[in-house]
């Protein structure tokens, strides 16, 4: 059939084919619809803050506030009623604690930690995906530990990482994401929650993770771009490439992943298809800061209906193959396919 159909003059012709005839009523739309968009689909970010102040406004990402705990435990609360299947934390951590070393990544009582203790014990019904990197605790803002000339450290910083990976596993942390792009790190993350003994405690590797302007409003909700010297491309990937991208997904599922995330989405949806169709393996994209600001600024000023924005993208990353989508649009999606 799909040989068929790339020679143009063996396709099926007018007006035997008559494409329209299933397009026509909205019953048969739904008969013939061959991805289909659900909240099992869907993982909702939360950015945390510390005290038990208000949320605070994100600029950059109207609707999308960081949250002290109690809020953030009736976020989650609320996604688990929605029937979205898990959650995943970023913290705005103090400037205070922000250091060369991001020391504060492996406290386990950080943030991060004593959320993940709260919503396992408030809302064990949902899952809890933790972020490894070091950009929210250091002061220079990158993902790893930085030399006196400023080169990323790579082996050093999989010695912290995986600090960072044992005490949220520690805390109770269902899904490990490592989204630092260091070379070595979900095989060095593998061996040590194996050695802890946390056996089933699953990776969701950020194995294509692309150096991208896409992620400006996430710095600024975790307070790391007015402190991030240069950028990150001598780590995250340059998207020109995409033979890379299926190196570093077969190594991270050599090392150990059970999982494997593509970011960011939209722009990348020929990623996720390529994974999906060479490793077959779980596959999760994630609609990035920038993703969510661009339709919501174009939807502030009446330039598209946001709903329907919300709906087609998500759908898009299904159609590519993902099995589930990282968004800002999470909670908003699923509501609008409860209705
Ligand atoms: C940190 C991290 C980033 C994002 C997720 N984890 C930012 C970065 O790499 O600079 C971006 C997410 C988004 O833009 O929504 N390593």
């Amino acid at each position: 059939m799909i040989n068929r159909l790339r020679n143009p003059s063996r396709a099926p012709s007018f007006p035997a084919t008559r494409l329209r005839r299933s397009r026509k009523t909205d019953w048969v739309r739904r008969m013939v619809a061959e991805s289909r968009l659900t909240p099992d689909d869907l993982i909702q970010p939360i950015f945390l803050v510390e005290g038990d102040g208000e949320p605070q406004d994100i600029d950059s990402m109207p609707g999308i506030r960081r949250l002290p705990l109690e809020h953030a435990l009736r976020e989650a609360e609320s996604a688990m009623r929605l029937g979205i299947p898990a959650v995943v934390l970023f913290p705005f951590t103090d400037p205070c604690l922000r250091t060369a070393g991001g020391e504060e990544s492996y406290n386990p009582d950080n943030l991060i930690c004593r959320a993940t203790r709260a919503i396992k014990d408030a809302v064990p019904e949902i899952g809890i995906i933790c972020d490894v990197a070091l950009d929210p605790y250091t002061d220079h803002g990158h993902d790893g530990l930085l030399s006196e000339q400023g080169e990323i450290l790579n082996d050093k910083t999989l010695t912290v990482l995986t600090r960072q990976a044992l005490v949220q596993a520690q805390a109770g942390c269902d899904i490990i994401a490592p989204s630092d792009m260091m070379d070595g790190r979900v095989g060095v993350i593998r061996a040590a929650l194996e050695k802890d003994g946390h056996h089933d405690t699953l990776i969701m590797s950020y194995a294509a993770k692309y150096a991208s302007a896409f992620y400006g409003p996430f710095r600024d909700a975790v307070g790391s771009s007015s402190t991030l010297k240069g950028n990150k491309r001598s780590y995250q990937m340059d998207p020109a490439n995409s033979d890379e991208a299926l190196r570093e997904v077969a190594m991270d599922i050599q090392e150990g992943a059970d999982m494997i995330l593509i970011k960011p989405g939209l722009p990348y949806l020929d990623i996720v298809r390529q994974v999906k169709d060479t490793f077959a393996m779980p596959t999760f994209a994630y609609q990035v800061s920038g993703e969510y600001a661009m339709i919501k600024a174009a939807a502030q000023r009446g330039w598209l209906s946001e709903e329907e924005a919300i709906l087609e993208s998500l759908t898009a990353f299904k159609r590519a193959g993902c099995d589930g989508v990282i968004s800002y649009f999470a909670a908003r999606a699923a509501v609008l396919l409860s209705v």
